[in-house]
């Protein structure tokens, strides 16, 4: 089905047509149709982190910002599912345009901004929905926080969803929100880390459940930065890390059309830098952490790279977007 309906989605503006599309699915997911989006694929179960994958490729972060569809994504048979980047109050994001397909790369270019609706209105959303499979949290900080007080705003969301999270992913690797990325770095990452890490003991203990956090990070760090990157993770004792978010690179896309645009390029060109980042920090944090392996994903080869990295889950986004439900079936079967 998808097929067919590409040819009119990638005809129309990219964000009308994700919109559209968005709508569509989070009525689909809940209604009796919801069989012309199901497919049924082998279960190939993962543990991690305490918790079992039915299989280990999930859907990445950002395509379901408010958690609306998350009945329709697990239709299609994604192992787990991330929603979010969600920030403590709803926000418009960036002046449109602001998402751009680059076919001729399999990539895409976005600087949406975190919009969303609040986090109050994912977690009405999630308690909304039917599934009862892995759902992971992306929690990020508002525009209009300074970076200073950036910890109160993962501190606010992580307490809203801790009790409807498998797990809770702290976002400091958007390119889109100025000053975001500075948290990766030095004393800013190890007060965030401290502080996310203190607050989840408090919420374990007043759940009674255990959520694993994991951090999602940049490609574009040098060694030396990642290297300070992965002790600080293991150094606060977090429970997986995700590599990678978009690169700034825009290596292998200048020559094409919207290959200028600002914001973080996505797909085909950022998987070598995502894989070679997943390579390092398997080394670098000496198995004590999984890693969460998403960039550039689109295929059952570039899947396998990734695994052989030290990949112990998997993401896709822009490859969902090009291929449709179809690659989900096409990767999971092909996973030994
Ligand atoms: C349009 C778009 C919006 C995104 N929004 C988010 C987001 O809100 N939070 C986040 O952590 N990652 C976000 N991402 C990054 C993806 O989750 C993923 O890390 C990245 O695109 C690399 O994977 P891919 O090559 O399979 O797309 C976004 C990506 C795209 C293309």
């Amino acid at each position: 089905m998808y097929s067919l309906l590409k040819p009119i989605l990638f005809r129309m503006d990219p964000e009308r047509s994700h919109d559209l599309t968005l709508g569509q699915l989070a009525w689909l997911g809940k209604s009796p149709l919801k069989g012309l989006i199901s497919q049924s694929i082998a279960d190939k179960p993962v543990q991690c982190m305490g918790l079992t994958f039915k299989n280990p490729l999930g859907l990445a972060a950002g395509l379901d910002k408010n958690g609306a569809c998350i009945d329709a994504f697990a239709a299609m048979g994604f192992g787990f599912i991330e929603v979010g980047t969600v920030t403590p109050r709803p926000q418009a994001g960036n002046p449109k345009p602001r998402l751009f397909r680059l076919p001729g790369a399999e990539a895409i270019i976005n600087r949406m901004g975190f919009n969303n609706l609040g986090v109050d209105n994912l977690v009405n959303n999630v308690k909304a929905s039917n599934y009862k499979g892995i759902l992971g949290i992306n929690i990020g900080k508002n525009k209009d926080t300074p970076v200073e007080q950036g910890t109160e705003d993962y501190l606010i969301c992580l307490d809203k969803v801790y009790g409807h999270a498998s797990y809770v992913t702290v976002n400091i690797s958007s390119p889109n929100t100025p000053g975001l990325r500075s948290m990766q770095y030095g004393e800013a990452f190890d007060e965030l880390l401290s502080s996310v890490k203190a607050r989840q003991q408090l919420l374990a203990d007043q759940h009674g459940r255990y959520v694993p956090v994991v951090v999602k990070i940049a490609p574009d760090m040098n060694l030396e930065e990642l290297q300070s990157v992965a002790d600080c993770l293991r150094r606060h004792r977090m429970d997986g890390v995700i590599a990678t978010n978009t690169t700034l690179s825009r290596e292998g896309v200048e020559q094409l059309e919207h290959g200028d645009e600002a914001g973080g390029l996505s797909g085909k060109p950022v998987r070598q830098k995502s894989t070679a980042t997943v390579q390092h920090l398997k080394s670098m944090l000496a198995g004590e952490l999984p890693i969460i392996g998403v960039g550039g994903i689109d295929s059952q080869g570039s899947a396998q790279e990734k695994l052989a990295a030290g990949a112990d889950l998997l993401q896709i986004y822009t490859g969902f977007i090009y291929q449709g439900p179809a690659l989900i079936k096409r990767i999971v079967n092909g996973i030994a």
